[in-house]
C-alpha cells in the first residue's frame, strides 16, 4: 500500500511538486487529510496555509473521504444546451452515488457528459444516465 511518504519521495525533488503530490494523495486515499497536508507542507517547506489554500481552491480535492462513488456531471453551458438539466431529477432521486457538478470536460459537442474516476461518458440520456448510476 502506498503511503504519503512514498508519494512525497516520488515527487519532492521535481519542479512544482505540490499539485502532483495532492493528486496522488487523493488518488491513493480518496481525500487529502489534515495530517497529509501537514506532512506535505513540512516536506516541501511550505506553510500549512499554503497547502490548505491549494486544496481548498481546487474543488477536485476533498478534505474528507466520500464513502459513495462519485460521478461528476457537467453542468456547463454546452451540456445545458444539450439537456443535462433533464437528467438532474434522476440524480436527485437516488442516494447511492454522489453526483457532483463539474464545469466542462472538453466533450461539449457530445454532451451531456460525465466523468467517474478517469473514465468519461458522453451523449447521456435518461437511459444511459440511469444505467451508469446503477453500474457504479
Ligand atoms: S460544457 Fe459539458 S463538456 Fe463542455
Amino acid at each position: 500500500m502506498t503511503s504519503i511518504a512514498d508519494i512525497l519521495a516520488e515527487h519532492k525533488d521535481k519542479e512544482g511538486p505540490l499539485l502532483p503530490i495532492l493528486h496522488d494523495v487523493q488518488k491513493a486515499f480518496g481525500h487529502v487529510s489534515e495530517d497529509a497536508m501537514r506532512e506535505i507542507a513540512q516536506t516541501l517547506n511550505l506553510t500549512r496555509a499554503e497547502v490548505y489554500g491549494v486544496v481548498s481552491f481546487y474543488h477536485d480535492f476533498r478534505k474528507e473521504a466520500e464513502a459513495r462513488p462519485v460521478l461528476k456531471l457537467c453542468r456547463a453551458e454546452a451540456c445545458k444546451a444539450r439537456g443535462v438539466e433533464a437528467l438532474m431529477p434522476i440524480a436527485d432521486t437516488q442516494s447511492r452515488v454522489k453526483v457532483e457538478a463539474i464545469y466542462c470536460l472538453g466533450l461539449c459537442a457530445v454532451g451531456p457528459s460525465a466523468m467517474a474516476g478517469d473514465k468519461v461518458y458522453a451523449r447521456l440520456d435518461d437511459a444511459k444516465f440511469k444505467s451508469l448510476l446503477e453500474a457504479m
